[in-house]
């Protein structure tokens, strides 16, 4: 090859890098100060409250929230993996699932500091936006939709990221908007979503929390009127559980309302980033015509906290982290590469962060733009060995079962239908069996899965 060529094939692939850049999200990391692993184990955390952390090790433990140790291991992976992102996306939830009686405003407070230490301490130039989450919050997921001391307190804690306006924005009802770094025709909108969650007492008469729908709609509008692209961030997400049938996270009204904005500000949104699962799932939107308008990703916890909602099995998961791909110019997200750490396997001292898997690679799509992630939701409501492989994925491997057809039904319908109305027809419509697994085709795809299995060996 002449060295003339090289230079354009050089060339080439540096203007296709510089199109494509990443960003990371976190979320979950709920770390548990009270870890002790020379306690029996019953008493190894406060985290597991009364079920016995039989597995503890040095990394943690399923019946515990985050150790130290995974904090930072978590950390210092991101920046073993991906040393300088152009931002991270931080969605919240620092503290342990323990009763209120065991934290209390300062220690909250304290645990939302120390966590924003080593994050800044370990990419000390990066731009991060935190959202804050029903854990960040005494009482927990009490967050009240006007100014309040914890708000006051947190802004602090985050001035070095938050831009002036942000940070007095933010003191009025936990959310804010900036221009995403700083660039023209950009804009993150970072949202406290755990204002609509239904465990908050103290919002659930108003008609509009803190304000934030209506300052949202006119954020958006500007939006386009500037003909900006805009990401939204924020924890607590609209929509079903899937791993627990008919279980909403925000009170109806509130659904309707999040819904409606998505639909109606859907042209300049490009991406939606939320955690609060502490499962890898997302959630599609569409238009009056079905088609995809919106995706949102939920990203899966750094703590592998087994829930204790009722009526949820097997609901733990391996720690994860994601670096998500995206386009500086149209924000079109291109891909999304999960890595995690095998809890087991890191107990037992191989601390190995690894690759989890790429979207565009296990799916087979082009990239992570809604009609694409409407053919992953395609393939993992027609095919047996992409549900699986979705469903593994999931519980960031921790679950390894088989998803059978009411697990489908559960996973398909909440990804398909934000509205609480549609994902009740959903359900109906599998149930009737109507969607897609005639006898026939059952069988039909059961002996692919067969043959693939085999020709995979
Ligand atoms: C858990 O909380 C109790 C207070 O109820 C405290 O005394 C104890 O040290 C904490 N830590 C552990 C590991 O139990
Ligand atoms: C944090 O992780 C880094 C990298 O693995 C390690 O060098 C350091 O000793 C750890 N710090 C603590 C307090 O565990
Ligand atoms: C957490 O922050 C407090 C100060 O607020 C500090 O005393 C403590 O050492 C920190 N803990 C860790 C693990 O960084
Ligand atoms: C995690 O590690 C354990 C112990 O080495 C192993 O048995 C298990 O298969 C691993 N899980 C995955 C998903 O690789
Ligand atoms: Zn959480
Ligand atoms: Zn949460």
């Amino acid at each position: 090859m002449s060295a003339e060529r090289l230079l354009l094939i050089c060339l080439f692939l540096q203007g296709g890098l510089a199109l494509s850049r990443n960003f990371w999200h976190i979320t979950d990391l709920h770390w548990d100060p009270s870890y002790d692993l020379s306690n029996d184990p019953k008493r190894v955390c406060n985290s597991s409250g009364i079920r016995p952390a039989v597995q503890a090790g040095p990394y943690g433990d399923h019946a515990c929230d985050s150790p130290w140790n995974l904090i930072n291991s978590s950390i210092h992976a991101m920046k073993d993996i991906l040393p300088n992102p152009d931002f991270i996306v931080w969605t919240g939830d620092d503290t342990p699932h323990v009763p209120n009686q065991l934290l209390g405003e300062e220690s909250v407070l304290r645990i939302i500091g120390n966590l924003t230490d080593i994050i800044t301490e370990v990419f000390p130039g990066t731009k991060v936006y935190p959202a804050l989450g029903n854990h960040d919050y005494h009482p927990k997921s009490q967050l009240p939709g006007g100014p309040s001391y914890m708000y006051d307190q947190t802004a602090e804690k985050w001035k070095h990221w938050l831009d002036l306006e942000s940070h007095q924005t933010f003191k009025n009802g936990g959310y804010y908007t900036e221009k995403l770094l700083n660039r023209a025709g950009f804009r993150m909108l970072v949202l406290n979503t755990n204002l609509y969650y239904e465990s908050n007492k103290v919002t659930q008469n108003d008609e509009d929390p803190a304000g934030q729908f209506s300052w949202a709609d006119g954020v958006l509008t500007q939006a386009a009127a500037r003909k900006e692209k805009v990401y939204i961030i924020g924890h607590v997400p609209p929509g079903m559980f899937e791993k627990k049938r008919s279980k909403p996270w925000y009170r109806p009204q509130f659904n309707m309302r999040y819904l409606e904005l998505i639909q109606k500000h859907h042209a300049v949104i490009k991406g939606q980033f939320f955690g609060h699962h502490h499962t890898d799932a997302f959630r599609m939107f569409y238009d009056s015509n079905d088609s995809p308008i919106s995706t949102m990703f939920l990203s899966p916890a750094v703590t592998p906290w087994e829930t204790t909602l009722p009526g949820v099995k097997k609901g733990a998961n391996n720690p994860g982290i994601r670096i998500f791909e995206y386009d500086t110019q149209t924000l079109l997200v291109q891909d999304v590469v999960t890595y995690y750490l095998n809890l087991t396997r890191a107990n037992a001292g191989r601390d190995r962060w690894e690759k989890e898997y790429r979207l565009t690679e296990s799916f087979q799509v082009a990239d992570a733009s809604p009609a694409s992630m409407h053919q992953v939701l395609k393939g993992i409501s027609e095919d047996r060995c992409r549900l699986q492989q979705y469903y593994q994925f999931n519980s960031v491997n921790f679950d390894l079962s088989e998803c059978d057809k009411e697990c489908r039904a559960d996973h398909v319908c909440a990804s398909r239908e934000v509205d609480f109305h549609l994902y009740e027809r959903c359900l109906a419509i599998e149930a009737a069996g109507a969607g897609l697994s005639g006898g026939l085709l059952s069988i039909l795809s059961m002996a692919a899965s067969i043959l693939f299995l085999f020709a995979r060996q």
